[in-house]
């Protein structure tokens, strides 16, 4: 249990962050925020110095338009100035700062002892050859690429080879399934994929290359032209001789006899066989700062994945900025953000971030309870970690292992601890804050979403008080408001909607292909503020609480999902004529998943049938969308219009009897029946 005079206490940062801290006091902060929001141009500009630029801005500095009833939205930063991000992340680093022999990503495999590092200059080195393969095959700038591979140094040289050339990349988190990442690779026209063979993910074998064949199978069925697959000879490296024996050492040994693959000569290459080949230069395409830089889809609520766009210049400068600041980064530092790159986390504070810096990463293939519940700890002592970001629902699940495993562990080498992705709960704020970082870190919660880029809502480790379970203020550049439902901006202590009402370099320029749903989406419900979708209180200090998703969306694990997708994915069984999914609280996952579903005549509601419907969405979507209850339900309770009324579903799952008003139900006889045949969601 957590007192409430814990909540409420100020947590100081530790003296011994101060001296070298870029943002040493809360007053410091405040200078650097007021001239952040007041002169934009200045704080972006004097940050922009930092980088390499070929040409310098045509047009102003900042041009945008946040209200849609002035016509359309669009935000640009620095248009006209030409620059490559993998020449400002690798080039630069190795060239200019000198940095070439430092190492950029520790790797560390799913396997204890399969590990392996990567020097900034063996980066850019390998890098450049990807780039070069690419171009060899057609691919130019402009162009999509499909990226679907583990925690490997591969995924991040497809990525900054993509950047080089000027190609997008669009990033597909491994975990997702065939159809997931068809639909991603059609709904931008991906003309090219890489994947690999296969990985472990704990004790659990992945056929990646099988999910690939079957997405392709899918895309070619529906008219896509991708006709090319490299593909990263990974479980099986360095182990299949000509006569097909077996060479890897134990404990790799028994890993490389699992895989089996399968082969099609007119679309698949080896990786490794177009890198030998492959020249160690490549010029960088220069491009325009609002020219795009990757898509990376996120859940929308109306079920279809929305491919958020971002731009590489004002992207770079606030991933950049943010890492330095937020962590406060300094050289030495052995950082480890435990995202997997699928995410946007991956994407801003693995790759981008980290490497603007000249950073040195861990980048960990696995999953925090293999072998055992200590593994995290060992990477964090073999690495000597300083700074480490992970999420709340691996917290929870730490935590319910106990103490003991953690402090088995040393830990002595941590400086700062990071959340991210949900909101995290008091009672986990202190034990991650307590037990990990023995009172000694700070920890940084973290808000932000795929399409802000980066941080918007954090403490400064050597700045904030923090309070356990608020991200605090805003970051540089970033102006919160709070509106009621009219749209009014409440000041002071508040609760309702959170927008943001100006442009930070990071945010998104448009959903791929789709610039109406962007409007739709984010810009029309309240005019002139960019809407978050979340809820979020500000206390009488000015610290905000996020509180949580107001849309149909759901954060399982710290992974969103629309409530839509998961029930289109149980509507296409043929047993399921109606299904309503509502978010339900989990003690490890934050929230799950609640099913509640009707049945077409003839059917019988049973154990094999929650199977197969559990074993569908996981088919569909990916196993992070398995449902955890799935209730039968004669019919769903409505409103006299037909709209299936979620909100009481929420509250059956709960059984939560304090329904309110019933009056616009067309059915309030069926609520009886569902409270009573509810699933069992003691754990
Ligand atoms: C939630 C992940 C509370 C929020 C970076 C947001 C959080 C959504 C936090 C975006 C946090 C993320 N506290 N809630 N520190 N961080 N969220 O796009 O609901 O995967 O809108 O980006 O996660 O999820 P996304």
């Amino acid at each position: 249990m957590v007192l409430p005079e814990e909540q409420a206490r100020l947590y100081q940062p530790r003296p011994e962050l101060l001296p070298a801290a870029h943002v040493p006091s809360l007053s410091h902060y405040e200078r650097l925020y007021q001239r952040s929001v007041e002169e934009p141009h200045e704080f972006w500009g004097d940050v922009a110095k930092e980088f390499y630029w070929k040409s310098h801005h045509t047009g102003p500095f900042l041009n945008y338009n946040f209200d849609v009833t002035k016509g359309r939205i669009f935000i640009e930063w620095m248009k006209g100035a030409t620059t490559n991000i993998c020449y400002n992340l690798l080039d630069r680093n190795v060239n200019e700062k000198k940095l070439g022999d430092k190492i950029a990503f520790y790797w560390e495999g799913n396997e204890p002892g399969d590990s392996a590092k990567i020097t900034y200059s063996e980066l850019l080195h390998k890098v450049c050859q990807f780039a070069n393969v690419l171009r060899s095959q057609g691919v130019k700038k402009g162009d999509r690429i499909s990226i679907y591979l583990p925690m490997i140094v591969e995924l991040v040289v497809a990525m900054l080879a993509c950047a080089r050339i000027g190609a997008l990349h669009s990033v597909v988190f491994a975990g997702f399934s065939a159809d997931s990442l068809c639909e991603r690779i059609l709904n931008c026209g991906c003309s090219l994929l890489i994947t690999a063979d296969a990985f472990y993910r704990g004790d659990k074998l992945i056929n990646l290359k099988h999910i690939a064949d079957e997405a392709l199978q899918k895309c070619k069925d529906r008219g896509s032209p991708l006709k090319k697959c490299i593909v990263v000879k990974h479980l099986g490296r360095e182990e299949i001789a000509v006569d097909g024996t077996c060479t890897k050492s134990p404990p790799l040994k028994r890993l490389c006899q699992d895989v089996q693959i399968l082969w099609n000569p007119a679309t698949d290459m080896w990786w490794h066989e177009l890198m030998s080949s492959a020249s160690t230069e490549c010029e960088p395409e220069w491009c325009d700062a609002e020219d795009e830089l990757f898509i990376l889809y996120t859940s929308g609520s109306t079920g279809k994945p929305k491919g958020v766009l971002h731009t590489l210049g004002g992207y770079m400068l606030f991933a950049a900025t943010s890492f330095k600041y937020v962590f406060d980064y300094q050289p030495e530092d052995v950082y480890w953000c435990t995202a997997d790159i699928g995410w946007i986390t991956g994407h801003s504070y693995l790759t981008y971030g980290p490497l603007a810096n000249g950073a040195t990463s861990v980048l960990f293939e696995g999953v925090p309870t293999y072998p055992d519940v200590g593994r995290m700890w060992s990477i964090v002592d073999k690495y000597k970690v300083t700074k480490f970001y992970t999420a709340p629902t691996a917290i929870r699940l730490m935590m319910k292992h106990g103490e003991e495993p953690v402090k088995k562990h040393s830990r002595k080498s941590l400086k700062v601890l990071g959340s991210v992705g949900e909101p995290i709960n008091p009672e986990a704020w202190l034990w991650y804050y307590r037990v990990v970082g023995e009172e000694r870190c700070p920890i940084v919660d973290t808000f932000w979403q795929t399409e802000t880029g980066g941080h918007m809502l954090t403490p400064l480790p050597a700045a904030t008080p923090m309070k356990p379970g608020s991200a605090a203020f805003p970051f540089f550049g970033v102006v919160p408001a709070i509106l009621n439902e009219s749209g009014e901006e409440l000041e002071g202590e508040a609760e309702g909607y959170l927008v943001f009402k100006q442009p930070w370099p990071g945010i998104m320029r448009t959903l791929y292909g789709n610039h109406q749903q962007f409007e739709t989406t984010y810009f029309k419900k309240f005019p002139g503020y960019y809407v978050t979708g979340d809820g979020c209180r500000r206390d009488k200090d000015g610290y905000y609480w996020i509180t949580g998703r107001i849309d149909d969306m759901l954060n399982v694990s710290g992974h969103l999902l629309s409530t839509a997708e998961v029930e289109s994915a149980l509507l296409e069984h043929t047993a399921i004529s109606e299904a309503a999914v509502v978010s339900h609280p989990h003690p490890l996952k934050g929230e799950c998943l609640y099913c509640f579903v009707t049945l077409r005549d003839g059917h019988e509601f049973t154990k094999n049938l929650t199977d197969e419907l559990k074993k569908q969405v996981r088919e569909k979507i990916g196993p992070i969308a398995t449902p955890d209850y799935i209730q039968y339900a004669p019919s769903l309770p409505k409103t006299r219009s037909g709209k299936i009324t979620r909100r009481i579903l929420r509250k059956i799952a709960k059984n939560d009897q304090d329904l309110g008003d019933l009056s616009t139900l067309a059915n309030p006889g069926i609520i009886k029946h569902l409270f009573n045949s509810r699933c069992d969601t003691k754990q």
